[in-house]
This record gives C-alpha cells, sequence and structure tokens, in this order.
C-alpha cells in the first residue's frame, strides 16, 4: 500500500504591495513570495473511504478544512472517486500569515494527483488551487515567486538561498479578511505596483514592506510593541507576513525571552522540478 508523506511547507512576503481594491472585494497585490521550511508533514493513503486526523485538536476535520476542500474539487474535476486517509502533523502556526492552510491544499491537490497515476499538469493543479485560496498556486512555483492579481497569478524566480528567517508569532492571530476590510485605498493608489521593488531586489537590493502592516496594527496594536521589541533586539528587518499575526526576522537578532511567543528558525526553501517540498 503506498504512503505519500509530504512536508507542506509555510511562506512569507519578503514584500507585499496592495495595488488596489478590485470590483469582486479582492485586492490586487504584488508581492515575493518565499517558502520556508517550518513545515507541516501530512501523509497520504488510498483508503475504502475518506478519514483525516490532526494533531492539533482545534482544527475542522470537515469541509471546512482545505484539505478536504481540495480532495473534493479534485474529484469534481477529474470524475475520479478515490477515497483517501489523511493525517495533519500541524507545525506552522494558524492565523498567522503563513499560508499553512493554502499550502495544506496545494500538498493535497498534489498528493491526489501522484496517487492518481500524475496525469493532470502541474499548470492545472496551480488553476484548480486558485479556486481553493489566493495563495494556493504559489506553493505549485519553485519556491520563490513573483505573485500578482489577487495572489494567483505567480511568476517562478531564481532562487535567493537559503536564508536563515526567524519566524515570530504573537499569542492571537488575525484575519484575512479582517485585516484586508481595514484598508482604505485611495483612487491613486492604483498605479502603485511592486515591479520597481522586485527589480531593485532582483538587483540584490532587498527592500521589505508589507502594506497590510498598518491595517494589522490597527487591529492590534500589541503588534507594532512587538515589532518595536525585535528590531530593538538586532534584527535588521521585521516585517510581518501576509496579514499576520506572525513576524519574520531577518539578519542576527535574539527573540526576546518571552513565554507569549512563539519562535521558529527556518530557512528559505525551493522546490526541484517535478518532486514536492
Ligand atoms: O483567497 P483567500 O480565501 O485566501 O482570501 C481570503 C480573504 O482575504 C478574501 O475573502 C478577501 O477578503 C481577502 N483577500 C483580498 N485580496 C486578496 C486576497 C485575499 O481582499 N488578494
Amino acid at each position: 500500500m503506498i504512503v505519500l508523506k509530504l512536508f507542506s511547507p509555510a511562506k512569507i512576503n519578503l514584500f507585499l504591495r496592495v495595488v488596489n481594491k478590485r470590483s469582486d472585494g479582492f485586492h490586487h497585490l504584488s508581492s515575493l513570495f518565499q517558502a520556508i521550511d517550518l513545515s507541516d508533514v501530512i501523509t497520504f493513503q488510498i483508503h475504502s473511504q475518506d478519514m483525516l486526523t490532526c494533531s492539533d485538536p482545534g482544527l475542522p476535520l470537515d469541509e471546512k478544512n482545505l484539505i478536504i476542500k481540495a480532495l473534493n474539487f479534485f474529484r469534481k474535476k477529474t470524475d475520479l472517486s478515490l477515497k483517501v486517509k489523511i493525517h495533519l502533523e500541524k507545525c506552522i502556526p494558524i492565523e498567522a500569515g503563513l499560508g499553512g492552510g493554502s499550502s495544506n491544499a496545494a500538498t493535497a491537490l498534489w498528493a491526489m494527483n501522484e496517487l492518481t497515476g500524475g496525469k493532470i499538469p502541474l499548470e492545472q493543479l496551480a488553476v484548480w488551487g486558485a479556486e481553493l485560496g489566493s495563495d494556493v498556486p504559489f506553493f505549485f512555483s519553485h519556491g520563490t515567486a513573483y505573485c500578482t492579481g489577487r495572489g494567483e497569478e505567480v511568476q517562478n524566480l531564481d532562487a535567493l538561498g537559503a536564508v536563515n528567517v526567524c519566524i515570530v508569532k504573537p499569542p492571537f492571530g488575525l484575519s484575512t479578511p479582517e485585516v484586508f476590510k481595514r484598508l482604505s485605498l485611495k483612487a491613486e493608489d492604483s498605479v502603485k505596483r511592486g515591479d520597481k521593488e522586485l527589480t531593485a531586489f532582483l538587483r540584490g537590493q532587498w527592500t521589505h514592506f508589507n502594506d497590510l502592516e498598518p491595517a494589522a496594527f490597527q487591529i492590534n496594536p500589541e503588534l507594532h510593541d512587538l515589532k518595536m521589541r525585535l528590531l530593538a533586539s538586532g534584527f535588521q528587518t521585521v516585517l510581518l507576513s501576509g496579514s499576520g499575526s506572525s513576524f519574520f526576522c531577518l539578519g542576527p537578532g535574539v527573540v526576546p525571552p518571552d513565554k507569549n511567543l512563539r519562535v521558529y528558525h527556518a530557512r528559505f526553501i525551493n522546490r526541484q522540478v517535478g518532486v514536492w517540498y
């Protein structure tokens, strides 16, 4: 019996520009996404019925879970009826802006394809993934990608190397829709794409910014205090990842001891063509 055991990595946003609000309620983004080796582990096994178990008792195991959504979506699109037993070892914190749920969905689509003979091209899996969440297609990239549209238009970039990064998660999470709802965009914001920043980045001038930070800080001002504390601890860069609530920190700092903070030491990772992370 084949058992697939797959990593399901987190992502950070090295920069995130919100370009404007779209008529469908989503926002146009220009963002540099990077996969990191802070990772869930998911095992998949063909079974007589679907069964999902998870190391975190707080996560839903029904259709609210993006893994189940991905299975159902794959079966609908392919007309295959394959059922699977799945165990999710959850390590990526939730409501943290690290893309954990999206990564799980992408990993489930990849696994379903593997278990059924790998007939669906990756590009197609990414298009299907976009229907499950804006961040899902990124995980079909090679791990470093410039993402536009609502995040689902993915342009692969060369790997940036195995850079060390420290992830700091406060004891509360943030809801992505809540953060986006707080944005107040003016008409002239529509010209601000992230292309210039991308060009600079690719020349080695790394600039980090996240247009969602002010909105997240409004929702929970403790986040701003935490950012200041982390910057005072020696890190060169401290930036909210996605819609938060976690920060990623670059450079030689040390997180101040605080029992309320969860700290993860990770590295940038990339995927080889044809294999999963
Ligand atoms: O696509 P996803 O399900 O991750 O999006 C969750 C929510 O985040 C959306 O319903 C929307 O409120 C917000 N969002 C947005 N613009 C994006 C991505 C997400 O407004 N580009």
